[in-house]
C-alpha cells in the first residue's frame, strides 16, 4: 500500500476546493486525481491549489480507475450524487457523499444498498457536527449541563439566488426539490444531533408534520445579502416554495422544530436551541444548574455557524475524522445509513404536504 491515501475529488466547483485543501492538509491523504464535467475545472483546481502530479479527468469511471485512488469526495450537483456514489462504491473506494445525497427515497436506497454491498466507509457532509460551538454544546449536552433535553430547534435563514453559481440547479424543482434538500437538512441535522445525550450520536426521528409557505415561489426577484440590493435571477423563478416548517418527534421522546427558509431578508443566520430540564442553549449563551450563582446569560466565545461561506465551515475537522474512521476501520457517526435518517425528514414532510397528516419514519425499511 502507499503512504498515504489517495483521494479522486469529483465536481471541481465551489465546496470542492475546501475538500482538496483538507485532504492535502491531512497527513494521511494525499490528493490524487480530480475530475469534474469539464477538463479545465478540474485543472483549474489543481493548478489553484498548487497540486502536481495529480490525474485530471472528465469521466468519473476513468478517474475511478486512476492509480491509488482509495477515497472518492463527491463535490457536483445533488442530482448526480447517487451515480456518482454507485459507481465509486462498485469500485470498492471510501465516499465522502456532499449533502444532499439523493433528491428521491429510491435513489438514497439504491445507494445504500450499493455501500452496503461494498462495504466501503461513507461520510456525509453535515459540516457543521465539527463546527466549534457544536462541539461545546454537544460536550455540555453529554456532561449533563442541560439536565435531559426535552426539545432542540435548529432553524436555517438564507436567501439563495443566482450570487451562488450552484443555483442553476437549485433552482429547478427537478434539481434542487426543496428547500430542506438544498441547504436545510444541515439543520434537519443539527436538531438531531443536540436532541441525542451521546457526544457522538444523533436522536432518530420517528414522526414528522410538516407546512410550507413563503413568498418566492414562481418569482424570480431576489434579494442579493451580500451585495445589499434587489436584483432579477439570472437562471429563472425559484420553483417550489421557499419556507418550510417541520415538527419531529424522536425515539427518545425529545421534540424539535425547523424552520428553513430560502426567503429571508437578511444575512444568513443559523440559530440554535437546546432545552433540557437543567438548563437551556440559545445560539453561543448558555443557562445551566452547573453555574448555581448565575443570573444572566453565559456566552461562550467559539466560531459561530454563521456563514455560508465554504471557507467557514469545518471540512477539515470532518475530513480528519473520516480518515481516522478509515484508518482505525470504525464507522463514521455522520455515515450514509445515519445521513439518510437525516434526508428521511425531509422527504417526510414532502409526503406531508400531500396528505396533511403525520408521518411515520423510518420510511426506507
Ligand atoms: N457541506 C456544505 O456545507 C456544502 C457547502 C456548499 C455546497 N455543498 C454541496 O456541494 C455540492 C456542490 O456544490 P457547489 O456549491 O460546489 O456547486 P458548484 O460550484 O456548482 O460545483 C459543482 C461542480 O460539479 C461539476 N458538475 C456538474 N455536473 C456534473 C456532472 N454531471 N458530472 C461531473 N461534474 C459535474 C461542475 O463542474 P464543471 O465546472 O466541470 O462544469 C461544477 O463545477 C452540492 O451538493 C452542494 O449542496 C455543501
Amino acid at each position: 500500500m502507499a503512504d498515504k491515501l489517495g483521494v479522486l475529488v469529483h465536481g471541481a466547483g465551489w465546496v470542492s476546493t475546501q475538500h482538496i485543501k483538507a485532504f492535502s492538509n491531512n497527513p494521511h491523504t494525499r490528493v490524487v486525481a480530480i475530475s469534474s464535467r469539464k477538463l479545465e475545472s478540474a485543472r483549474m483546481r489543481a493548478d489553484e491549489a498548487g497540486l502536481k502530479d495529480v490525474g485530471i479527468y472528465n469521466d468519473l469511471n476513468r478517474a475511478l480507475k486512476h492509480r491509488g485512488v482509495d477515497i472518492v469526495s463527491i463535490c457536483t450537483p445533488q442530482h448526480v450524487h447517487p451515480e456518482n456514489t454507485v459507481a465509486a462504491a462498485r469500485a470498492g473506494k471510501h465516499i465522502v457523499i456532499e449533502k444532499p445525497v439523493a433528491n428521491t427515497l429510491a435513489e438514497m436506497r439504491r445507494m445504500r444498498d450499493a455501500v452496503r454491498r461494498a462495504k466501503v466507509r461513507t461520510i456525509v457532509s453535515f459540516v457543521l457536527r465539527w463546527n466549534p460551538l457544536f462541539q461545546t454544546i454537544k460536550s455540555l449536552i453529554a456532561d449533563g449541563a442541560l439536565g435531559k433535553v426535552y426539545y432542540s430547534e435548529a432553524d436555517y435563514q438564507h436567501h439563495v439566488g443566482s450570487f451562488y453559481k450552484g443555483y442553476v440547479d437549485w433552482h429547478s424543482a427537478k434539481r434542487g426539490v426543496s428547500p430542506f434538500l438544498v441547504g436545510g437538512c444541515h439543520a434537519v441535522d443539527a436538531a438531531r444531533w443536540f436532541a441525542a445525550k451521546g457526544e457522538f450520536e444523533a436522536a432518530d426521528p420517528i414522526e414528522v408534520f410538516a407546512y410550507k409557505g413563503g413568498w418566492r415561489k414562481g418569482k424570480t426577484i431576489q434579494y442579493n445579502p451580500y451585495q445589499f440590493r434587489w436584483e432579477r435571477s439570472a437562471v429563472g423563478a425559484l420553483e417550489y416554495d421557499d419556507l418550510e416548517v417541520v415538527l419531529v418527534r424522536y425515539g427518545n421522546g425529545v421534540v424539535g422544530k425547523t424552520a428553513v427558509h430560502f426567503g429571508s431578508i437578511m444575512p444568513y443566520q443559523f440559530p440554535l436551541a437546546v432545552f433540557g430540564d437543567k438548563g437551556t442553549v440559545k445560539d453561543n449563551r448558555i443557562w445551566s444548574h452547573i453555574f448555581p450563582g448565575q443570573h444572566d446569560w453565559v456566552t461562550i466565545p467559539s466560531v459561530m455557524p454563521d456563514s455560508a461561506d465554504v471557507k467557514h465551515h469545518p471540512f477539515q475537522g470532518e475530513m480528519d475524522h473520516f480518515v481516522d474512521c478509515i484508518l482505525s476501520k470504525r464507522e463514521s457517526h455522520c455515515n450514509l445509513e445515519d445521513a439518510i435518517k437525516t434526508h428521511e425528514v425531509a422527504f417526510a414532510a414532502m409526503q406531508c404536504y400531500k396528505t396533511g397528516r403525520p408521518v411515520r419514519l423510518p420510511l426506507l425499511r
